[in-house]
């Protein structure tokens, strides 16, 4: 590829929509010490996508969502999920195809809108990883104590999070997952790509047992009603209710044609994951022709699996008695099948640490890509003289992780990481129409088809879910976001390499 100069405007603009060009992105990923190493294939990215989309969200929200949403029509709400999905993905692809860079859509928007979105996207990310890999550390830390309470070995309840109650209670497991990953992830992107492998394929094949094993149980009883009918929510009203039926004035319900979008945009936490595959893209091979693969690869697999594991697990159980905590396990145990049960537990348990692990990957890379432009401290981009890791954002990041996790409960938090993302989506789909005015010129190994339709369709497809959220989860967002902005302009704005003439 050639290499033009900077655009010659690019100082004279505003600071806050300087833009950097995508030469110079691809560049500062060659300089020895701040280069990553490459050693990624689309079979390992697609990988990486199964294993970090699949998790808590298949595993614990199907039930919760089909006992308050949705009932059996759930499979409608991971399908209307993956639509918004799969709009993004066109997008995610070409972007990263075309800035193979660590740093996700913050590297994207840099390169296209301007360094203050770029640095609004940055920060949007690092909360969608971090409460995200927080969020299902609690998962995953709740099936371990599932499994130790059958095999009659129970923590005492300071040590096992917080308690229905909301009395204190610190959550070892959550917080001691979180630091063995940390650790992985510092010895080094080899070591912790063959150990997700493992933990992938044991997790597809405990979803593969759902369906194939549950299939045998499952009575059509089951599936009527499919849409149960709509029902005014009970507590549900004031800033609990979606921000959608505030603004229309709709009196909240659930269940019906709304409980099929309230329960998408809650159900997309499990398909929250495959645009990290995107982060990985500097640490890719081939990332023109792998990183598009990979993202949509991982896409597709997980739709499927989706669907038919929430079809059948409605099927076994009516929707009225699905269990919250642990709805696939739990519905074998309905259907005295105790084996299936808990191998289910036993595997979810496995899959749910490879979804933390690449979590916190993708969020210590998308710090590192912050740090090495100058909106955060330069010396957590230095990467480890062995291991070729960044390995002071990774022990960062994931201490704060850790003790996150060991503090927080599940469900208001996954609701502020779905937020999150879609709008990273949002700001990503912009972004490629953008891009295709101002470079139209750069390589792009993967087109997103039908622009600017496909971009404005994502854009108006996570627009649509993000306002099915409870508005308090928008209010909570906004404050994230507000000391988002303190932060660049107390130190980014000033310390950015691109605004110092690198
Ligand atoms: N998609 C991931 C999960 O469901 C985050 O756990």
């Amino acid at each position: 590829m050639g290499t033009p100069p900077h655009r010659p405007d690019d100082r004279a603009r505003s600071p806050l929509l300087r833009t950097k060009s995508v030469e110079q992105s691809i560049r500062d990923t060659e300089e020895p010490e701040h280069a990553l190493r490459k050693s990624l294939s689309a079979l390992d990215l697609t990988v990486f996508g199964v294993g970090v989309v699949i998790g808590t969200g298949i595993f614990v929200l199907t039930g919760q969502v089909a006992r308050s949403y949705a009932g059996p029509a759930v499979a409608l709400s991971f399908v209307a999920a993956s639509v918004v999905c799969g709009l993004a993905g066109l997008c995610y692809a070409e972007f990263a195809s075309t800035v193979p860079v660590a740093g996700s859509a913050y590297t994207f928007s840099y390169a296209s809108i301007g360094e203050l979105p770029a640095w609004i996207i940055g920060w949007d990310l690092v909360l969608e990883l971090a409460l995200g890999c927080a969020v299902v550390a609690v998962g995953w830390s709740g099936y371990i104590r599932s499994l130790l309470d059958t095999a009659g070995a129970t923590l005492p309840q300071a040590l096992s999070g917080t308690s229905p109650g909301g009395g204190f209670g610190f959550d070892l497991l959550a917080f001691l997952l979180v630091l063995v990953i940390t650790g992985v992830l510092v010895v080094g992107m080899k070591l912790s790509a063959r150990v997700t492998s493992v933990i992938v394929a044991v997790k597809v094949v405990v979803v593969l047992i759902v369906i194939f094993a549950g299939l045998g149980y499952v009575k059509s009883a089951n599936y009527h009603p499919f849409l149960p009918p709509a029902q005014p929510t009970g507590g549900k009203n004031g800033l609990g209710a979606p921000l959608v039926q505030l603004m229309t004035g709709y009196t909240p319900t659930t269940f019906g044609v709304w409980g099929i979008f309230s329960a998408a945009a809650v159900v997309f936490f499990a398909f929250i994951g495959f645009d990290i595959v995107a982060t990985a893209a500097e640490e890719t091979h081939r990332p023109q022709r792998d990183v598009p693969r990979g993202i949509l690869g991982s896409l597709i697999i997980c739709t499927v699996l989706y669907v038919a594991v929430s079809v059948v697990v409605t099927g076994m159980e009516k929707y009225t008695r699905l269990s919250v905590d642990a709805p696939l396990a739990d519905a074998f145990k309905a259907n005295n099948a105790p084996f299936w049960a808990g191998l289910i537990s036993f595997g979810a348990a496995i899959g749910l640490t490879s979804v933390c692990m690449i979590l916190l990957l993708g969020q210590s890379r998308v710090f590192f890509a912050m740090s090495r432009d100058g909106l955060l401290p330069r010396m957590f981009s230095q990467v480890h003289p062995n291991y070729g890791t960044p390995y002071r954002s990774t022990l960062l990041l994931g201490v704060i992780v850790a003790v996150v996790a060991g503090f927080t409960s599940i469900s208001e938090l996954s609701e502020l990481v779905n937020i999150g993302t879609l709008f990273a989506f949002v700001v990503v789909a912009i972004g490629v129409v953008v891009l295709r005015r101002t470079r139209p010129d750069l390589p792009r190994a993967f087109r997103t088809p039908l622009v600017p339709l496909v971009p404005v369709l994502s854009v108006a497809a996570s627009l649509w879910l993000m306002i099915n959220l409870p508005a308090e989860t928008w209010l909570r967002f906004g404050v994230w976001m507000l000391v988002g902005f303190v932060v660049y302009f107390a130190y980014g704005k000033g310390h950015s390499r691109l605004g110092r003439g690198r």
